[in-house]
């Protein structure tokens, strides 16, 4: 059993409490789509209210973001632009290569632009530097990271992060959007491989932790 998981099940708040349905079988249910939901409001209000009077570009990272980042920008109540760019730094393990390859770019110039890059998380935080470094040589006006989830355990370079989901342990999660070799990115909910530990808990991030962009 995951500790912190809800124990109420059914559409609503997914596969909570412990079971996953037959075809995610090996997967602990760690964070309900309720959940979820509830927290990535917030994150958009977060959003809106620091952001009031601009019109935003944000950056989905490919492919894991992807669903994070579709909830997200229905829940910020601004005009904003919405951009892709794809990268790897995993074949398939769950291991950061440390090697960040980029294999779709955004199509817009990103110059004097608000720019807010949303993760879907930043676990040793190499992506999220190297994507940084990169966005930053473009001149944007400010440049702010948005990550559903952190795992501070695991960093190995510091990552400003502007705006936080979930703090979680050090386990590997899939599901809303997350995957595993490919898999699993359309849980509607987060839950951790079975051959990790399954003792993760989640806390939700601190908003606090949020900052305005710079002026
Ligand atoms: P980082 O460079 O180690 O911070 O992680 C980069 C990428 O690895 C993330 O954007 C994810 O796509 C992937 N990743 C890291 N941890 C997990 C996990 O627990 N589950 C699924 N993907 C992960
Ligand atoms: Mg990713």
């Amino acid at each position: 059993m995951v500790k912190g998981a809800r124990r109420r099940g059914g559409p609503g708040g997914g596969a909570a409490g412990g079971v996953s349905p037959g075809w995610a079988e090996g997967v602990w249910p760690l964070i309900d789509a309720r959940t979820l939901r509830a927290r990535v409001q917030a994150l958009g209000r977060a959003i809106t209210r620091d952001y009031a009077g601009r019109a935003p570009t944000l950056i989905c990272v490919l492919k894991g973001a992807s669903l994070f980042f579709a909830d997200l920008v229905r829940a910020i109540e601004l005009p904003v632009e919405l951009e892709f760019i794809a990268v790897s730094s995993y074949a398939g393990a769950t291991e950061s290569s440390g090697e960040v390859r980029i294999s779709a770019d955004v199509t817009h110039p990103l110059a004097g632009r608000d720019v807010v890059l949303v993760e879907d998380i930043v676990d040793t935080g190499l992506t999220a530097s190297f994507l940084l470094d990169l966005l930053q040589a473009r001149g944007p006006r400010s440049l702010t990271v948005c990550t559903l989830l952190e795992k501070p355990s695991r960093a190995r370079t510091r990552v400003d992060v502007a705006y936080r989901g979930f703090v979680i342990d050090d386990v590997f999660v899939v599901g809303y959007g997350l995957d595993h070799a490919e898999r699993w990115r359309n849980l509607p909910y987060l839950g951790v491989v079975r051959r990790t530990t399954p003792s993760g808990r989640a806390r939700r991030g601190r908003s606090a932790a949020a900052r305005r962009p710079r002026r």
